[in-house]
């Protein structure tokens, strides 16, 4: 037939406006993910925060480098962003191993933990995030595999069923989740070094920020990056995603260098406050406050009041309300504390 082509890209879409957005969406997404790998430190050394943590692994690697064994299992627990990924990476850099990366949710079948397994040189690590997503029977392979260094597993199906036995190497087994309630005993009690992820100082994120702004090449004042650091919920994931959007601003206004100014310009167009909060954080505040005076109020109801999951707001809502003290967990519920009211310049009165 005459001229009969092949669909264009952006005939899939209403517009060219709408296949250029996505195009954009997902070169933006890459040069994000690209951005965030530059940003990782390799090494302890080059690691800003999490002092305790550090120096106890440090022991920790020291002597399995020593031994020339395998590290024992490790679980880091914390919200999300605060640098269990990287910290995983920095485990396998200074073990001198290699390193493979999957999630709970990936690992559907046993047969895909055994290919996974099956990769591992003797010492190497396996990094799983969201752990506690592992479905059940995966979780119940885990156990011989950390334990022992072995798996057994079923081929086949009825009367051909057999069991078949995989010794594997040494290796050692990385574990991240936000939800550590989530994990069943038997599968936290086989990591011999469990930790949690605190939030970063303002001081710490600071000293973060600078760091990346190096990285970059965009200079910046102390007292920009202290209000970068101030506005970033503790997390070094937000400060580096908020310095992006604020180098953006400062380099289209000219501005030879990151101030304190066109940090507060570019948060306050973000709608990133003072504290922080972003605007899921005052839906969540603002509905306890407008719709329960405040609490108390369960999470499944102010979820269904602002149409997120209650899950999503447990982990990553919640978390940092919790610990700059705007939001208490009591037996009937949330409830929004004096300081939170103060923030929001909301009268407090609330009936006795
Ligand atoms: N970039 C992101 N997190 C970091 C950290 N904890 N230390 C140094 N650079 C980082």
């Amino acid at each position: 037939m005459e001229n009969q082509q092949e669909p264009q890209f952006n005939q899939w879409y209403e517009t060219n406006s709408e296949a250029d957005q996505l195009l954009r969406d997902a070169a933006a997404n890459a040069t994000e993910q690209h951005d965030e790998l530059s940003l990782r430190p390799q090494f302890l050394r080059e690691y800003i925060g999490q002092a305790a943590l550090k120096d106890e692994l440090s022991v920790y690697i020291s002597a399995a480098r020593q031994r020339e064994e395998a590290l024992d299992h490790v679980l880091l627990f914390g919200p999300p962003g605060l640098g269990k990924t990287t910290l995983a990476m920095i485990i396998a850099n200074e073990m001198g191993v290699n390193i493979k990366t999957t999630s709970g949710p990936a690992i559907e079948k046993p047969g895909d933990l055994v290919a996974l397994l099956n990769e591992l040189e003797p010492g190497d690590i396996l990094f799983i995030d969201e752990i506690h997503r592992l479905p059940t029977n995966i979780e119940e392979i885990m156990y011989s595999a950390m334990e022992d260094y072995f798996v057994d597993i079923m081929v086949g199906q009825g009367p051909t069923a057999r069991a078949v036995h995989f010794p594997l190497p040494p290796f050692t087994l990385i574990g991240a989740t936000t939800r550590p309630g989530m994990l069943s005993k038997p599968l936290r009690d086989r990591f011999g070094i469990i930790n949690a992820m605190a939030y970063y100082t303002s001081d710490e994120l600071q000293e973060i920020v600078v760091r990346s702004s190096d990285i970059f090449n965009a200079p910046i004042k102390p007292e920009g990056a202290y209000e970068i650091a101030l506005r970033s919920r503790g997390t070094p994931r937000i400060a580096n995603r908020l310095l992006k959007r604020v180098r953006d601003f400062a380099q289209v206004q000219g501005k030879d260098a990151i101030d304190k100014g066109i940090v507060d310009i570019a948060l306050d167009k973000l709608r990133v406050d003072n504290r922080g909060l972003d605007e899921t954080d005052h839906k969540f505040l603002g509905t306890m406050i407008d719709y329960y005076n405040g609490g108390p109020v369960g999470l499944s109801t102010i979820a269904a009041n602002i149409g997120e999951e209650a899950e999503t707001l447990e982990s990553m809502v919640e978390p940092y309300l919790l610990q700059i003290g705007f939001l208490q967990r009591t037996p009937r519920g949330r409830v929004v504390t004096e300081s939170a009211y103060r923030h929001l310049n909301v009268p407090y009165q609330k009936e006795l």
